[in-house]
């Protein structure tokens, strides 16, 4: 990290997820020139960064996190043209652009992994990590050939294992995702140089960033073991930190971005504070790392995206308390939601009777914290989590694999037995249609939508939000230039208070002598705090002045100036 160039540090990120975001052309999906019409919203929100999900060449088994091409944009989307138009477009509007890059793996159809299967001993024999597999001991239990069982135990993050058997080339290769997004070898010096140099085409284009996907997992422990004996059997957890991380992140930097005045965003699950300090403090490679802590608060580790667990106010504040205090030099992303969670106000919030207050009150939280923010794409609406009836109306690989492994393995009959956990749980929630306006399909296209539109973009829509000056929406645009004018809410000392109380969340910012208050009720009724709220002023809240400053009303948020 280079301490000097911290404009992302002051900045609000945007995320776009371009398939859903609007789309130009009425074929259903979000593309390019649709981002185009709508930059003045994103200039009027105040955001600062866009950070674009992929829309590289994918076949899109995972949304286009399978890419088949890193030099070029995927049809549906766009082309290259138009993409430098939405640069530009950016650019002009002070915005800066942080584009999603893939280094851990491919699409099974990019032509390296075309090239790997058919030709082992050729130029790209070893760019995957391939595995003759062991002789099998139970044939009827093998996705091989009768005699070959899988080279370990390990499962993938989407269900089924994390080895696929290849006939072509007669070997298994590993996918800590889905079958189609084999994992890349960066023991391989040529695969790591075809990484860079597509990062850098990017780069040499002018980009500002790279959002880095899963990159803490893109080196594999050495020999491949069976899984821990703590019962977690994903690939993704054998291979988060691995031995020769710290090699690829520096060599990665030196080799891209490091030479740009552009930011590095590590995606980083399972990441520790220890391990995030290392990575983002001042001789770190990356300039921020997304963590995951908070989002394993609702469900328990044995049963993991089955399970919905109660999660409880006094733990998420124990991990933003952690987070926030111990990060050192360190930088990380603050975010509650993005395409792989549900939505926020219907996980954190209430998408009910209190779904303005609550989802500002979330606003406040995300917005007051110390890092870097991100709003996902409708979050800013106060956008709720689809009410999915059938297996039709998902997309997401992520949770059509779990379906189907559950039913291959008896432990449900169909759809039906997992809807409520879909319900809560499926990336889907996220990644419908951006909301625009009342009309049939949100304002989003004229054709049919790849993914159905919440029925409540009736009233939860930009063009209703947009007139009215108690809107979610009216909100955030308040929070985001508050922020922008407000540096001690960016980078000021975070302090906790209150730390035990189960419905408010309080905390001090302070930076140079300027003392800030934030007050959060997680809760639908008012709750006390115990609090001497005597000379503060109060610089944003989400209800009228309150009579009494010790009651919080239902979801109430308020940051108040505190006396010098
Ligand atoms: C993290 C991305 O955010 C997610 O959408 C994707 O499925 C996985 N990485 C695999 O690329």
């Amino acid at each position: 990290m280079n301490s000097e160039r911290t404009w992302w540090k002051n900045a609000v990120v945007y995320q776009v997820y371009p398939q859903s975001f609007d789309d130009s052309d009425g074929d259903g999906v979000g593309d390019i020139p649709g981002i185009i019409d709508r930059l003045d919203y994103l200039a009027d929100l105040g955001v600062d960064v866009v950070w674009l999900n992929p829309v590289y060449e994918s076949p899109h088994h995972d949304d286009g996190y399978d890419v088949r091409d890193y030099r070029a944009v995927r049809d549906e989307y766009g082309d290259i043209a138009e993409w430098e138009r939405l640069l530009d477009g950016l650019h002009d509007r002070g915005i800066r652009l942080v584009m999603d890059f893939v280094p851990n793996h491919t699409s099974d159809e990019h032509p390296w992994f075309r090239a790997s299967r058919t030709d082992p001993d050729g130029e790209y024999g070893d760019y995957y990590i391939w595995r003759p597999g062991d002789p099998a001991t139970d044939a009827t239990d093998t996705p091989g050939p009768a005699d070959r069982a899988p080279p370990n135990d390990w499962q993938s993050y989407f269900g089924g294992p994390a080895w696929t058997w290849d006939a072509t080339r007669g070997a298994y290769y590993l996918h800590l995702f889905d079958e189609h997004q084999p994992d890349l070898d960066w023991t391989n010096p040529d695969v790591r140089e075809g990484i860079y140099d597509r990062m850098n085409w990017w780069l040499e284009k002018g980009i500002d960033g790279f959002r880095l996907d899963v990159v803490n997992l893109i080196s594999k422990p050495e020999g491949l073991p069976d899984s821990d004996s703590d019962g977690d059997t994903t690939g993704l957890s054998q291979c988060v930190e691995g031995p020769r991380l710290d090699e690829y992140l520096a060599e990665m930097r030196e080799a891209t971005f490091g030479r740009y005045d552009a930011v590095a965003i590590g995606e980083t699950p399972d990441i520790t504070l220890e391990e995030a300090r290392h990575h983002t403090g001042p001789d770190g490679p990356l300039d921020m790392v997304l963590h995951f802590e908070h989002m394993g608060l609702d469900s328990d580790d044995e049963d993991g995206w089955w399970s919905v667990r109660e999660w409880d106010l006094t733990e998420l504040k124990r991990v933003v308390d952690r987070w926030q205090t111990g990060l050192g030099d360190g930088w990380h992303g603050v975010y509650l939601g993005n395409h792989d969670q549900p939505r926020i106000v219907s996980r954190f919030g209430d998408d009910g009777g209190y779904r303005r207050e609550s989802a500002t009150m979330l606003a406040t939280l995300l917005l007051t914290l110390r890092g870097t923010p991100f709003v996902h794409q409708g979050d800013e609406l106060g956008m709720t989590n689809y009410p999915f009836e059938a297996r039709e109306e998902l997309a997401d690989a992520g949770t059509l694999g779990r379906i189907d492994e559950a039913v291959a393995a008896g432990r449900i009959d169909g759809f039906d037995d997992a809807r409520e956990i879909v319900r809560y749980r499926t990336r889907d929630n996220a990644r419908t249609p951006m909301q625009w306006d009342a009309t049939e399909h949100a304002g989003f296209t004229t054709g049919e939508p790849w993914l159905p539109v919440n029925p409540d973009h009736e009233t939860v829509n930009v063009e209703r939000e947009r007139g009215d000056p108690d809107s979610v929406l009216a909100y955030y645009r308040r929070l985001v230039a508050l922020r922008g004018e407000t540096p001690a809410l960016v980078s000021g000392e975070y302090e906790p208070v209150l730390p035990d109380d189960e419905s408010a969340f309080a905390y001090r910012r302070t930076l140079d002598g300027d003392r800030l208050l934030v007050l959060l009720n997680f809760d639908d009724g008012e709750t006390t705090v115990d609090l001497s709220l005597d000379g503060v002023t109060r610089l944003v809240g989400n209800y009228d002045a309150p009579a009494d400053r010790t009651v919080l009303r239902p979801y109430e948020a308020r940051l108040y100036r505190l006396q010098e």
